[in-house]
């Protein structure tokens, strides 16, 4: 039996021990009494561990070498780069991505990803990749894979069998990308089956839904409606929506009410979209982010993720939560001491929400022990200083655990920092 004590628990104001035994979190309270094994927390943070709940890691990393750079910054040519680059792709290369990819985020905390997976591939060897890799790392990590098809559902000949095929063979989600279908009208139809698929295989709904500037992509408004038919809301996600930062307010707030009853769940990437979006403006350019800030008033389930690292979409990344959360609470206005105070949730709990895995996501009695320590004694203090994680411990065990950064050499002035 392990206990943690003099712990500030998110969430949870009035408990300051955790007491971990048989892997599971036994009691959070205080005065827990004896155990085999204490450990001093000193007042830091803990927190359910991170989640990124929409990351690429079947082409991470494809963008380091030379002749890799996406030129123009679009997510067009990021999709031709790929389309290129995946005729070559082997199980292997993409075992050895992703687990660099997987290396960087454990290492900063993260503990839950949901994946996309190109489908768009007679060989599927992405998702035969990940699929081994989602059962050999369950210990580390909670996998969950979209079938993503990259290509476009019809755009892609084929598509809609490798679909099919790719949900058979385990994926937990069905994913798509209207906006890159041919028409209008291939987008819609595109989601409607998409729809049916998931329903038929019981998985859960992740679409990259009107990721551009343009005020009229109007797929977020069918997957929706489509979903609230089929009462499949909780279920899904729409992914990206940074078309619906320029629509109408008046359109807004109509879909706002519409989104409340479906309770369909987004997910904005502050850095990703910050980088690929605005490409057509000149000044003012746009930030990329969907309404996160209203959306979440709305009563709207919202995450926020990295999406890419060192692809051929974005350049930089590094899984680093924390520089997403930062990001992403400057360009959303989602800055006020209240909302700072719980903006920890939008890469906790709301991807845990979206990822469905509440059943062992939480610092509770009889949940499995998977947390975080952070170097800061507080919510507000820790997402100003952007804190790092110490620690990250999975079914009681540490993954990693880390000292505090000091200074080898260091004048008197800045000893009390
Ligand atoms: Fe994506």
């Amino acid at each position: 039996m392990k206990k943690f004590i003099n712990a500030t628990i998110y969430g949870n104001p009035d408990s300051h021990e955790i007491l971990v035994e048989n892997n599971q979190f036994k009691v959070i309270g205080n005065d827990l009494g004896d155990a085999d094994e204490v450990i001093d927390l000193g007042g830091r943070l803990v927190l359910p561990p991170y989640v990124d709940p929409h990351l690429h890691l079947d082409y991470i990393f494809s963008g380091l070498g030379e002749g890799n750079a996406n030129i123009s910054g679009t997510l067009f040519e990021g999709i031709q780069r790929w389309s290129d680059n995946k005729k070559t792709l082997t199980e292997e290369l993409v075992r050895e991505r992703a687990m660099k990819g997987i290396q960087k985020e454990v290492s900063k905390g993260v503990q839950f990803i949901r994946t996309h997976v190109d489908i768009t591939d007679p060989n599927l060897t992405g998702m035969k990749a990940l699929i081994k890799l989602r059962e050999e790392l369950k210990s580390i990590v909670t996998l969950q894979l979209v079938a993503f098809p990259q290509e476009g559902f019809f755009r892609y000949k084929g598509a809609e069998e490798l679909m099919e095929k790719a949900l058979e063979m385990g994926a937990d989600a069905a994913g798509g990308i209207p906006h890159f279908e041919i028409s209008y009208e291939h987008g819609v139809e595109s989601l409607r089956r998409i729809v049916d698929l998931a329903i038929k295989y019981d998985v859960m709904i992740d679409i990259h839904c009107d990721e551009n500037d343009d005020p009229n992509s109007r797929f977020l408004e069918v997957l929706n409606a489509l979903v609230t038919e089929k009462e499949y809301g909780e279920y899904t996600t729409a992914s990206h929506t940074t078309s619906f930062a320029s629509v109408e307010n008046s359109y807004a707030n109509k879909m706002m009410g519409l989104f409340k009853e479906s309770k369909i769940n987004f997910i904005s990437c502050p850095t990703e979209n910050a980088h690929l979006q605005g490409r057509g403006d000149t000044y003012p350019k746009r930030r990329g982010l969907t309404r996160v800030k209203e959306l979440l008033a709305n009563g709207n389930n919202v995450a926020f993720a990295q999406d890419s690292i060192a692809d051929y979409w974005y350049p930089l990344g590094n899984g680093n939560m924390m520089n997403i959360l930062d990001n992403g609470i400057h360009l959303a206005h989602y800055t006020h001491i209240d909302e700072i105070n719980k903006a920890f949730d939008l890469i906790t709990y709301n991807g845990a929400n979206i990822m469905r895995v509440n059943e062992e996501y939480g610092i509770e009695a009889g949940k499995p022990a998977n947390f975080i320590v952070l170097d800061a004694t507080d919510a507000y203090e820790a997402i100003r200083e952007r804190a790092e994680v110490l620690a990250s411990v999975r079914n009681g065990e540490y993954l990693f655990k880390r000292a505090p950064r000091v200074n080898e050499i260091e004048i008197d002035f800045l000893k009390e920092l």
